[in-house]
């Protein structure tokens, strides 16, 4: 169980880049990274209007020098100093993800980057490349991951209680966009822009988020060929969809269909992973993160709770309050923060190998959702046909 003992030898002193005030995402990150004080805030360029980010900066308890107006300016004076950051997060629209998290390697800093990680396989080739050959840690906002009952499904496909792996059902669709909201809202505006977002919308913003679960669920399953449609319901979104559905073949003869959507009317996330084996299968919905539904054919179905014993030990390592409280997306996230902090230290301490086992997104995953969304956009400009997955 955590207890707020921190396993590193020291906090990590962190800086951002964006998460200004009133982004979606900044709050969560702060929260995540200082949740156990295994990262120490100091330094941020938070804003693309510096003005407003310096004064946030200042509002977060930090040295008004170290509030700084862009990411190059940060990343220069930082490196200059004998206590500048070792770790940077880069929070920002998608369309920066690549040239800051590039810049924050070559500056020598370790990365917690949100996904996609970039636009193309090849820029998140050339990240994985820059950190490997620098020993740097990338890690990637998967923050859903970090939920405990998603290690409990992954020890009940590993033990073999599901059986053989047969389908995987992937889901992200949430309704909040079912209207052309990106009118009056900023933060979904780019998101529908493909000179911000990318290559896709709900593909890349969303279906990420379950495939790495399955990857984490499932890690023997490689995609074989893939099929997928888009749609574009809000037609002034096209050519970025707001629908999408994809059919996965994967090279043990399993399948695999996901589902990810905006305009899903009604629904508040439905973000759900389904394994199903030949005994039986398991259920994760987002909603309601601290259980786990398994089903074995012929039993009654079963609903597994966060913290109980019954557990797997490796799914009761991160609990933090004991079983009946309910944990969420924070705790989620701050499983993986002191991860990606217990990598970083390693890696400075010249000993990656001590981490080898330890389960996190880093820049592999980063670099599997991107080639991910690559094929699936392929596939649908090219009228919903197979490609092979490479
Ligand atoms: P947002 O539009 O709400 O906020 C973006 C922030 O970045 C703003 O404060 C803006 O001023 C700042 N910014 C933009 N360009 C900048 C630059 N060059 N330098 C410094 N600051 C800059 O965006 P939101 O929703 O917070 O998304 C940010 C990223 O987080 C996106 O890549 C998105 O896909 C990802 N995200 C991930 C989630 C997850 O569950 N992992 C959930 C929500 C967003």
């Amino acid at each position: 169980m955590i207890n707020g003992t921190r396993l590193t030898k020291s906090a990590i002193r962190w800086g951002m880049v964006g998460g200004g005030k009133g982004s979606q995402i900044g709050y969560v990150h702060r929260s995540a990274a200082l949740r156990d004080g295994y990262f120490d805030l100091k330094a941020g360029a938070f804003d693309l209007d510096p003005g407003r980010g310096r004064d946030f900066g200042v509002e977060l308890g930090l040295d008004p020098d170290r509030c700084y107006r862009d990411y190059g300016t940060m990343f220069a004076a930082e490196s200059a100093r004998s206590d500048g950051i070792r770790c940077v997060t880069v929070a920002t629209p998608n369309n920066t993800h690549y040239p800051i998290t590039r810049a924050a390697l070559l500056a020598g800093l370790h990365v917690i980057c949100e996904k996609p990680l970039t636009f193309t396989t090849a820029e998140a080739l050339d990240l994985q490349a820059i950190a490997a050959e620098r020993g740097l840690v990338v890690g990637v906002a998967y923050g859903y991951s970090g939920h405990q009952m998603i290690e409990e499904a992954a020890r009940l496909v590993a033990d073999g209680t599901l059986g053989r792996i047969r389908i995987v059902t992937l889901q992200f669709a949430h309704g909040f966009h079912s209207q052309a909201v990106e009118g009056d809202s900023p933060a979904t505006r780019w998101r529908v822009d493909p000179a911000f977002a990318g290559p896709s919308y709900v593909l890349g913003d969303l279906a990420t988020h379950p495939l790495y679960i399955a990857q984490v669920i499932c890690p023997d399953l490689r995609i074989r060929r893939l099929l997928c449609t888009r749609q574009s319901f809000v037609a002034s979104r096209a050519p970025l969809e707001d629908n999408a559905t994809v059919l996965m073949e994967y090279d043990t003869g399993a399948v695999g269909t996901c589902w990810t959507s905006a305009v899903n009317a009604g629904a508040m996330h439905s973000q759900k992973v389904r394994v199903v084996g030949s005994r039986g299968s398991v259920e994760w919905w987002d909603e309601h993160p601290n259980q786990l539904r398994l089903e074995i054919q012929g039993e009654p179905a079963r609903l597994l709770d966060r913290g109980m014993p019954y557990l797997h030990p490796q799914a009761l390592a991160d609990d933090r309050i004991g079983a009946g409280h309910p944990e969420g997306l924070f705790d989620a996230w701050a499983n993986l923060h002191y991860r990606f902090a217990l990598a970083i230290e390693a890696h400075e301490d010249g000993e990656p190998s001590r981490v080898s086992g330890l389960r996190f997104p880093g820049i592999a995953a980063g670099v599997e959702g991107v080639r991910w969304v690559e094929h699936c956009v392929r596939s649908a400009d090219a009228g919903g046909v197979w490609v092979d997955y490479g």
